[in-house]
């Protein structure tokens, strides 16, 4: 496995792949690896040429009161994963590189970024998007591939690919879920025994929105209602937001027809925690 640190030579190593004919097929990540991630990457590899991860735990898109700190890092651990990926290339920019302290061009993909987890963490996607646009830059991929678990960053960066004329396919991947319904996601290492019981109330949730739709419901408010009861069933959840939205604009839907996304976002102890699904009514 290549493993790449300096803008310059990835940049530099890119083309090189691009004068050879192949495609490129990236996988941004903040690592601490998880079977959704090596999903993405199962993808990529069935797609492109080649494949690059990116680790790189980008400050920009955590607020001061956020986890930056005690965001896990096993950078060890994620380099032996994806020893059985090779041949793979990691590329993990430092810090200082990536973010000089004197640069202050940012990317805002306006309206989408505003709304569900915009609201409880303002400047969050101008954070996610600013560092894809970096990574774009550096690495031209020709293909991205991102969990669906993350459904507003997937349509945001959709987004901004379209908007600022990136010639890249962007590809979603279906979210993993571990044997109880809980999405993978790097921030469940967190849990407590106790936390980890509860927390796939969050699938339980949008399951329970997809059966009352699935019976007929199709009235949104009674369907919210019935979406934040059912957070409210497991005492140690605290509600962020349940939401029932189109899912190309995430505004709410004023009628249950059609695709529909469910959204879910809740504390659980400490660690906020989002779920997401698209279901469709008749
Ligand atoms: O989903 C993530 O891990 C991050 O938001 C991403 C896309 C790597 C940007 O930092």
């Amino acid at each position: 496995m290549k493993q790449i640190t300096s803008l310059k030579e990835m940049s530099q190593h890119s083309r090189k792949i691009k004068d050879r004919g192949q495609s490129i097929g990236f996988v941004p990540t903040m690592g601490t690896l998880h079977e959704g991630h090596l999903s993405l990457i199962d993808a990529a590899k069935k797609k492109c040429d080649v494949v690059i991860i990116s680790i790189f735990i980008n400050p920009l898109q955590f607020s001061q009161s956020e986890d930056l700190k005690k965001y896990p890092r096993n950078l060890k651990k994620d380099k032996n994963t994806l020893k059985s990926f090779d041949p793979i290339i990691l590329f993990t920019p430092s810090e200082k590189d990536l973010l000089p302290h004197n640069s202050s061009a940012v990317v805002d993909v306006e309206g989408l970024s505003k709304k569900l987890c915009g609201k409880s963490r303002p400047g969050h996607f101008r954070g996610v998007a600013t560092i894809i646009t970096k990574l774009f830059n550096i690495i031209r991929p020709d293909h991205v591939f991102l969990g669906e678990k993350d459904f507003q960053q997937q349509i945001i960066i959709k987004k901004l690919v379209k908007d600022l004329n990136y010639n890249i396919e962007v590809t979603s991947v279906k979210t993993l879920r571990e044997y109880d319904g809980l999405a993978f996601s790097s921030r469940n290492t967190y849990f407590n025994e106790r936390e980890r019981k509860a927390a796939p109330i969050l699938y339980k949730t949008l399951l329970r929105a997809k059966e009352a739709i699935e019976a007929g419901e199709r009235d949104p408010r009674r369907l919210h209602y019935i979406m934040a009861q059912h957070v409210g069933r497991e005492p140690i959840a605290k509600i962020d937001y349940v939401g029932l939205c189109d899912p190309s604009t995430l505004d709410d839907v004023k009628t249950i027809k059609g695709d529909i996304l469910l959204a879910v976002a809740a504390h659980i102890g400490h660690t906020r925690l989002i779920d997401n699904m698209v279901v469709h009514a008749k």
